[in-house]
């Protein structure tokens, strides 16, 4: 099915790695030009040679409010519009309630929730202006169902889901569309993996609340329990965000899309 991206704009925050490059990836493929604004720049810069045509890659750190919007300026600067905007940026900090610290809750609700509202803010102004626009977050299962031992970031995640349908109700009279995809776990694979799972404390509780020793035992504890016996691949989450910024999915709007084959987390 052609998507009908060819020379759409692209911002996708947080392409430089993870489940994000392989977002910006497919759009590149489907004939979107690509920006890629990314805390690590080397990465985000290597990403956008690999897409090419015309893509490219800059710094920037999604807690720093004039950072987002001199990085959607030069987006709009590049490629004369906005057409698209995706947010993978999210940090998963795992602890337990007596262990969650004042730093922890500070960077975790900094960069997942005000950072993706700047995201917002940023990104629909000029989509506005062109009476035209897709902006997709991407969430977690556990901002559908609470975590044990992730509550700092189920919150974060539970808020993107918040501000995305008020920010599509909100837009939506301008032709701008806002929704939220919600991954299960994605475990590491391929070229460019979800960092996510490099993180001991998250592998640790999260191997502790399924009574396994390790990563390995974990995915396939949690594969067995999945309606269909697999995981989410970032294949599944690119291909679905590509969908909902193309003008194909032009009445979805304000919406949370579960991608979990069925199952939700522990
Ligand atoms: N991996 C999973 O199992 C999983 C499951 C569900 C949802 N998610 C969500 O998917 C999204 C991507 O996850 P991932 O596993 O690919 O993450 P990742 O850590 O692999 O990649 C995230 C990218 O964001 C960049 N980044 C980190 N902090 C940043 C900041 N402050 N400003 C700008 N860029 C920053 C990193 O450099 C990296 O390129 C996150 O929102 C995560 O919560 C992941």
């Amino acid at each position: 099915m052609d998507l009908q991206l060819k020379d759409h704009a692209a911002i996708v925050f947080g392409g430089g790695g993870g489940i994000g490059c392989h977002i910006a990836r497919v759009l590149g493929a489907e004939g979107a030009r690509v920006a890629i604004a990314d805390r690590d720049e080397a990465a985000a810069c290597r990403e956008a040679e690999r897409i090419g045509g015309g893509a490219f890659g800059m710094a920037c750190d999604l807690s720093d409010r004039s950072q987002v919007r001199a990085a959607v300026d030069r987006t709009v600067e590049r490629f004369g519009r906005l057409q698209i905007c995706v947010q993978s940026v999210g940090l998963t900090l795992a602890n337990y309630l007596p262990d969650i610290s004042d730093r922890d809750v500070d960077i975790t609700f900094s960069v997942n929730m005000r950072g993706s509202l700047w995201v917002a803010q940023a990104a629909v102004e000029p989509m506005r202006q062109g009476g035209y626009g897709r902006l997709v977050f991407i969430g977690s299962g556990s901002g559908m169902k609470g975590s044990a031992g992730l509550s700092v970031y189920s919150a974060s995640k539970f808020f993107i889901r918040g501000l995305a349908q008020a920010v599509g109700l909100e837009v939506g009279p301008a032709g701008v569309t806002c929704n939220v995809v919600c991954p299960s776990d994605v475990y590491p694979e391929g070229d460019a993996p979800a960092q996510t799972w490099q993180d001991p404390t998250l592998v640790r509780i999260s191997c502790e609340k399924e009574g396994v020793a390790d990563l390995d035992e974990l995915r396939r504890k949690r594969i067995a329990k999945n309606p269909l016996r697999r995981a989410c691949t970032v294949q599944d989450v690119a291909s679905l965000t590509a969908f909902l910024c193309s003008p194909l999915a032009g009445f979805i709007n304000a919406q949370t899309i579960g991608l979990n084959g069925g199952g939700l987390p522990t």
